[in-house]
């Protein structure tokens, strides 16, 4: 996507080739600042402290981290090492043990000698397949949004809620929530998009209005308990979301606050979506409540970051001293509440046999 005019991925190579280049999201929406990763500790770090994040771009992050990691050893040894440094990272996202069980995959099987050249092209490759898969997921998601335009008669916008950023910035490209709308505004169909703000980490306020701002879509912020009084009033058309892992039996794990959208979209008859590629599916698990949920910093919670109207980039509290706060960073919205899981292959019902009927070969 372009900023500035200028086409962008979220992650991409240097050009020497070796190390690896990444938008500081934290940094997002009030700084637009790349950052060099040169080892692995450096991608290590950029997925802890989430200057990388969004399940998808987690995973490509990894993939690069390993080709850095291997620099200090390619042995059976070093690969075992590297796997392990990544993958304590965030806990929730499968895609970063999807990844890292890719490379390992791929290299065990080569002399250490061949392993450097090797990670580089297959990390390429989890990004270029990563960037078709998102595409795919906004044709098979833009029909959606067509039939909600049909069944508003053509007339007005359709407005779609989206939580957290699920957009290009979480990917290496196109998003998988936003990819649709993406597609239906190149499309002219008139897309009006609520941002839910996504507390905490306000990923929704910081992240996806950056995303739609820059592409021209018109968006609107609201707070993250706004949309259930919006779905009451006929303000939502239908929300399309993210997940960082799906069970095998459509359950979805996505950004803390997802699954009472899904309620309230249930209790209003709003069509509730969730955008996936398959590299976020757990078929060694079928119940979401199985799912780790990352436990983040209570600071995340009582600091909020911002830019004051001097400009200052700052951080103010907003509980009591004594206060403290806990911070699950993830919930589980069950299947049953699901209308559908778009992914790259197709819309299907939110369950273990819509999903193997897309994925025959993983059941
Ligand atoms: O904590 P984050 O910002 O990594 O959480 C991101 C989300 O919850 C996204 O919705 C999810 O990763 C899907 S991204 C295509």
């Amino acid at each position: 996507m372009n900023v500035d005019g200028k086409p962008y991925r979220s992650i991409w190579l240097g050009a020497d080739g070796e190390q690896v280049e990444i938008i500081d999201q934290a940094l997002l929406p009030h700084t637009f600042q790349v950052v060099t990763l040169r080892t692995l500790s450096d991608a290590a770090r950029a997925i802890r402290e989430m200057l990388v994040r969004g399940a998808p771009l987690i995973g490509a992050t990894a993939a690069y981290g390993f080709c850095l990691g291997l620099r200090d050893g390619a042995a059976d040894d070093d690969l075992a090492r590297i796997g392990e440094e990544l993958i304590i990272c965030r806990p929730t996202a499968v895609n970063l043990r999807w990844a890292v069980e890719r490379m390992q995959r791929i290299l065990s099987p080569l002399e250490p000698g061949k392993r450097m050249q090797a990670a580089y092209a297959e990390a390429a490759r989890i990004c270029e397949e990563d960037v078709a898969v998102n595409e795919a997921i906004g044709s098979h998601g833009l029909a959606l949004i067509e039939e909600a335009w049909q069944r508003r008669g053509r007339s007005g916008a359709v407005s779609v809620l989206t939580h957290c950023n699920a957009g290009w910035l979480a990917t290496v490209d196109w998003g998988t929530a936003l990819a649709p709308i993406y597609k239906a505004h190149a499309r002219g169909i008139p897309v009006r998009v609520w941002v839910d703000e996504t507390r905490p980490r306000s990923q929704g306020a910081a992240l996806t209005a950056w995303e739609l701002a820059a592409a021209g879509i018109e968006h609107q912020l609201i707070v993250d308990n706004a949309g259930g009084h919006l779905m009451q009033h006929g303000e939502v058309d239908l929300c399309i979301v993210g997940t960082d892992r799906t069970t095998a039996s459509g359950d979805v794990c996505n950004k803390i606050g997802t699954y009472l959208k899904a309620l309230a979209a249930r209790d209003n008859s709003v069509p509730f979506y969730v955008a996936l590629p398959g590299s976020t599916i757990d078929w060694t698990m079928d119940d979401g409540f199985k799912i780790p949920i990352e436990e983040r910093s209570g600071d995340e919670v009582l600091w909020v970051p911002g830019r004051t109207r001097s400009g200052q980039v700052e951080q103010v509290r907003i509980a009591p001293e004594a206060t403290t706060a806990v911070n699950p960073a993830f919930d589980v919205t069950p299947a049953h509440l699901v209308t559908g899981l778009i992914t790259e292959r197709g819309v299907c019902e939110a369950s273990a046999t819509g999903l193997a009927g897309l994925f025959p070969e993983m059941v």
